[in-house]
């Protein structure tokens, strides 16, 4: 089983189990996750799944996730918590893998 972190608002941690779902905002919905609204259902569209990457190595190195394709980074400046340049992601284009086992995700004060 592989699993990921997020990070809630009010800074307490929820694993969950990423076997099943293709990206990071779908395991987020499944298990309940709050936080991450999803408005256009995962098509890169209106930037209200918006994480921060927290795991260091999933930022740099090997296990790094691959850079955000453009439509990820054109959307990513229209977030409405802060962006940040190293750290910001559309969960909905994190595609998940047993390679991202043990990644965190901080879900932002606001979508
Ligand atoms: S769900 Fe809309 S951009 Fe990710």
């Amino acid at each position: 089983m592989s699993t990921i972190t997020f990070i809630l608002k009010d800074g307490s941690r929820r694993m969950v189990d990423i076997d099943d779902h293709p990206n990071a905002m779908q395991a987020a919905q499944f298990n309940n996750i709050p936080g991450i609204e999803a408005a256009c259902g995962g098509f890169c569209s209106c930037a209200t799944c918006h994480v921060y990457v927290e795991s260091a190595e999933h930022l740099k190195g090997p296990r790094a996730l691959p850079p955000p394709a453009p439509d990820e980074a054109a959307m990513l400046g229209g977030t409405a918590a802060q962006r940040d340049k190293k750290t910001s992601r559309l969960s909905c284009q994190i595609l998940l893998s047993p390679a991202l086992d043990g990644l965190v995700l901080r879900i932002p004060d606001r979508q």
